[in-house]
C-alpha cells in the first residue's frame, strides 16, 4: 500500500536542508510505493494546512541549493498549547492536518526547538521521524548536525579573511559568530582560522584576563590580534545573573552585541584600535558544503529506511561515526554545549589560544 509522507522544515534555515529532504526522497521513492507531500513553511504549515503535493522531479536539481524548497518558520514550543488572539487551537489543528492528509508519517528536519514540538506531536500520536539540522550543532545526542559545517566553512573564511587587513592596520579584530547559546561554531571556526582569543557562552570571560592576553600579544611583538566572539558569550560576572537580571543588563544597551561591547572596553583600556566584524545570516546561507552535502544524504536516506520499517518517535542521530535511530523523548529539550574539559578546549589551548578564563 502507498505510503504518504508529510515532510517540513522548521526553525532557521541552513545549507543541507534540500540534500536532506531529497535524501529523504529519493530513498523512499526507490524502496516503496509513496506519495510526498511537502508542508509548507514549518509548522505554521500543519497548523493552517497549507501544503503541497510533490513528485519526484520537485527533488532533483536540489542537493546543491541552499535554503529550503519548503519554506520555513518558527513556532516556539512554549506557545504549541496557548490559544492566542486568533482562537487557534495549534496542536489540534496540526493533528486535524495531518488526519486531513492521510499521512502515514510525519519528517521533520529542524533544530531544539523542531525537536520539542515533533516529540509533542508523538506524543499526540502521530508517527514522527525528526532530521537534525542547525549551524549551532547544539543537538543532544548526536555528534553532529548538517548545517554546521558548512558554517565552519563560511566563518572560517571570514576569520581568515581579517587577518591581512588586522596586520596591515595593526588591529584588534573581533569576529562575531552565531550558534545561540553553544560555542560549537565560534570553537570550530576560530581554531581553524587560527584566532588568538576565542570566547564561548560555555567558559565565561573576565575582561581583565582578555586585556592580560592582548596586552601579552603586543608585548611579544604580535602588532594584531583575532578574537572569535560567540553571540552568546558572557562575562563572568553576567555568568552568575538570572535570565531575568541578564536581560535588563542587556536591554540597557540598544542593539546589544557581544562583540560591539567588548570591542568598546578593549580600545578603553589597552588603547588598542578595534574593529567588529559580524557575518550575521551568511552563515547560515548558500550551498551545503560537500561534507554537509554527504550528512545530510545519509541522514534523509536513513530515515527513508525507518519509514520503510514503521520506526517512528525517533530522530535520526550521527554517533561515533555510525547513524542510529535515537528516541525523541530522549533528547527532546536537551541542549547538547561545549563541555569546557573538551578535548578540542585543551588542544586550542596547547597552540596558544586564550578563553579568557
Ligand atoms: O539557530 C540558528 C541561528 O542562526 C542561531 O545561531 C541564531 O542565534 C539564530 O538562529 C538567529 O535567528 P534568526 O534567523 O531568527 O535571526
Amino acid at each position: 500500500m502507498e505510503k504518504r509522507i508529510g515532510i517540513l522544515t522548521s526553525g532557521g534555515d541552513c545549507p543541507g536542508l534540500n540534500a536532506a529532504i531529497r535524501g529523504v526522497a529519493k530513498a523512499s521513492f526507490g524502496m516503496f510505493d509513496c506519495s510526498i507531500i511537502g508542508i509548507e513553511d514549518g509548522f505554521k504549515g500543519l497548523i493552517y494546512n497549507k501544503h503541497k503535493q510533490m513528485n519526484e522531479f520537485d527533488f532533483s536539481g536540489i542537493l546543491t541549493r541552499g535554503g529550503t524548497i519548503l519554506g520555513t518558520s518558527r513556532t516556539p514550543y512554549k506557545q504549541m498549547r496557548v490559544i492566542e488572539q486568533d482562537n487557534i487551537d495549534k496542536v489540534r489543528n496540526m493533528v486535524n492536518t495531518y488526519e486531513a492528509l492521510k499521512l502515514d508519517c510525519l519528517v521533520t528536519l529542524g533544530g531544539n526547538g523542531t525537536h520539542k514540538n515533533a516529540n509533542l506531536l508523538r506524543e499526540e500520536g502521530l508517527n514522527v521521524i525528526a532530521l537534525p539540522k542547525t549551524i549551532d550543532n547544539d543537538i543532544w545526542g548526536t555528534d553532529i548536525t548538517f548545517g554546521f559545517h558548512s558554517a565552519v566553512d563560511i566563518a572560517t573564511e571570514v576569520i581568515d579573511r581579517v587577518h591581512t587587513t588586522a596586520d596591515s592596520h595593526d588591529r584588534v579584530m573581533l569576529v562575531e559568530l552565531m550558534g545561540h547559546k553553544a560555542g560549537w561554531l565560534t570553537l570550530y571556526a576560530g581554531i581553524a582560522g587560527g584566532a588568538d582569543i576565542i570566547l564561548i557562552p560555555e567558559i565565561p570571560y573576565n575582561e581583565e584576563k582578555v586585556f592580560e592576553a592582548l596586552e601579552n600579544r603586543r608585548t611579544a611583538g604580535k602588532n594584531f590580534s583575532i578574537l572569535a566572539i560567540a553571540e552568546g558569550a558572557m562575562t563572568q560576572e553576567e555568568a552568575m545573573m538570572s535570565k531575568k537580571e541578564l536581560k535588563k543588563l542587556r536591554d540597557l544597551t540598544p542593539n546589544y552585541s557581544a562583540s560591539y561591547q567588548l570591542a568598546s572596553e578593549i580600545a578603553k583600556r589597552t588603547g588598542l584600535e578595534t574593529r567588529v566584524t559580524i557575518p550575521g545570516h551568511q552563515q547560515r546561507g548558500g550551498s551545503p558544503s560537500p561534507y554537509d552535502r554527504v550528512l545530510s544524504t545519509t541522514l534523509g536516506t536513513f530515515a527513508a529506511e525507518m519509514i520503510a520499517e514503521k520506526k517512528y518517535g525517533i530522530t535520526i542521530s550521527i554517533v561515533n561515526n555510525k547513524t542510529k535511530a535515537t528516541p525523541l523523548r530522549e533528547i527532546a529539550g536537551k541542549l547538547k554545549l561545549v563541555d569546557p574539559n573538551e578535548e578540542l578546549i585543551s588542544t586550542a589551548s596547547k597552540v596558544g589560544v586564550r578563553f579568557g578564563n
